[in-house]
């Protein structure tokens, strides 16, 4: 229980929740119950709050009682609702589900539910072969105690060798294998940068690198990414005025918008980070998902000769995020460094996965040459469904990675997902990936679902969008002045 919410204060949350859409199908007490569904999908009411008393709520909202305790019992009943008698009623989520710091939540069995907020892939077919083999090698592991902080010397390699393979020689003791790629971060975090340091960001970025970022406190800048991507003088000129700590950036099909540095910019960045004292913090997470033939410039770390580049990446976008293999790249000191720390946090990462990851990287060319195709065929009925069902919408197409960044037709992107969420579409809202609740106007369409499943979650998405309008336009007024 983190605390209580009063009734004037949940009725500013639910806004016009009796004008939202669906609404005219619905009882009030059953629209009450879908919006305070949405604040909680949404993160803005958070869980394990008391709600007001029943009373309280309909005096807010100018309702009957009877209407707040019809919707408070559909509450209980979908399990958004824990009440005690004379103790009052707490939110929760349906199961053991959990919000992360950033709002996002992961089902952990709604099947019915198109779920548009992860972007990743369903694992492949070769990774159950990748397990059995990875079994009959584990004997060769089981005579000793299992912990390698840095990860096993095998994959280790096979990631340098990786790294070589696009043009940046690598040695194993470079290579220090993570539990995924963000835990990757956390752990370079907790390495380079003290609680409260500075850290620049693109502006959008991946949600839980803030989240991360907000773990160690971090004063954070962002760097707007405009329509085409990178504004070069804008990005060296933050740099140079701000002198982060740290920059965090996503160079290769950036998460959410897609866009590819360019090779003459990250040569720009690493000078200027070198000049001003700031480490890069590259994540690669998607450099394995170029579509289209899309040639990819030089790994940003080419461009670093005073080992002020450390890259992050793993096995989550082109194998499977369940996997949870990430690694990072950094000089052999500094992988010594990371080592020590994270003997503090969970001292080694599984054997047995590690392993399996071993065995997936062999046939690294064959599988990941057919999720670009899968990739590529998604992507394409996305474009093509959202072209037919909602023409005003501005895309730019990604040439590569797992994700759209939508330019919706107005600014409804919380809006949007809360509705989408009760025709059963998880959305990820544009507001997710800023830091300051801006970003209405975009919405991450990842194209990590079959190709009927996005064109089917495009449908619905229309569908709720225009009765958003219908619903009437009102609520997205300019605020009046008041003097
Ligand atoms: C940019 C970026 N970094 C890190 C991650 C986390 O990856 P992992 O599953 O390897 O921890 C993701 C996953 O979406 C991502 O998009």
């Amino acid at each position: 229980m983190t605390g209580q919410v009063r009734g004037v204060q949940l009725a500013r949350l639910l806004g016009q929740w009796h004008a939202l859409p669906g609404r005219r199908r619905n009882p009030d007490y059953a629209a009450l119950a879908g919006t305070v569904r949405g604040l909680l999908a949404d993160g803005r009411l958070p869980l394990g709050v008391r709600l007001p008393a029943e009373r309280e709520l309909a005096e807010a909202l100018r309702i009957s009682r009877t209407t707040v305790t019809a919707a408070y019992r559909q509450l209980r009943e979908t399990g958004h609702l824990a009440s005690r008698r004379g103790a009052g009623s707490w939110t929760m989520l349906p199961g053991n589900h959990r919000v992360a710091s950033t709002g996002l939540w992961t089902p952990l069995d709604d099947r019915e539910m198109l779920d548009l907020g992860v972007a990743a892939l369903a694992a492949p077919p070769q990774l159950l072969t990748a397990a059995r083999a990875a079994t009959e090698d584990l004997p060769r592991y089981l005579g000793g105690a299992g912990y390698h902080p840095t990860g096993i010397i095998e994959l280790r390699e096979a990631v340098a060798d990786a790294y070589a393979a696009r043009g940046l020689p690598t040695s194993a003791d470079q290579i220090m294998v993570t539990s995924g790629t963000q835990h990757a971060l956390d752990l370079v975090l907790r390495l380079a940068l003290a609680p409260g340091g500075s850290v620049l960001v693109e502006s959008p970025t991946y949600p839980n690198a803030l989240a991360a970022l907000a773990g160690r406190r971090a004063r954070i800048t962002t760097h707007g990414l405009a329509a085409d991507g990178w504004e070069p003088d804008l990005l060296l000129g933050s740099l140079r005025q701000t002198r982060p700590k740290l920059a965090y950036l996503i160079p290769e099909f950036q998460n959410p918008t897609g866009h590819l540095m360019p090779a003459s910019l990250r040569e720009r960045v690493v000078a200027a980070a070198h000049a001003v004292g700031t480490d890069l913090v590259i994540d690669e997470s998607f450099v394995d998902l170029p579509l289209d033939g899309t040639e990819l410039p030089p790994p940003v770390g080419v461009y670093d000769r005073h080992s002020r580049v450390i890259s992050i990446g793993g096995m989550s976008k082109p194998y499977w995020g369940g996997l949870r293999i990430g690694w990072v790249r950094a000089s052999a000191p500094q992988v010594q460094r990371l080592a020590a720390v994270r003997v503090g946090v969970d001292m080694a990462s599984p054997v047995l996965d590690q392993l399996v990851a071993v065995h997936l990287l062999a046939d690294a060319d064959a599988i990941v040459a057919e999720r670009r195709v899968q990739l590529a065929v998604q992507r394409d009925a996305l474009l093509g469904a959202l072209a037919q069902r909602l023409p005003d919408w501005r895309v730019t197409v990604p040439r590569g990675g797992v994700t759209l960044w939508a330019e919706l037709d107005g600014p409804v992107s919380s809006a949007l997902a809360r509705a989408a969420e009760e025709v059963g579409v998880r959305l990820a809202p544009g507001p997710r990936f800023g830091l300051d609740g801006t970003m209405e106007r975009f919405l991450r369409l990842p194209f990590t679902l079959p190709a009927a499943d996005l064109v089917e979650a495009v449908g619905r998405i229309a569908a709720v969008r225009y009765d958003l309008d219908r619903a009437g336009r009102q609520r997205w007024r300019e605020p009046a002045v008041i003097a």
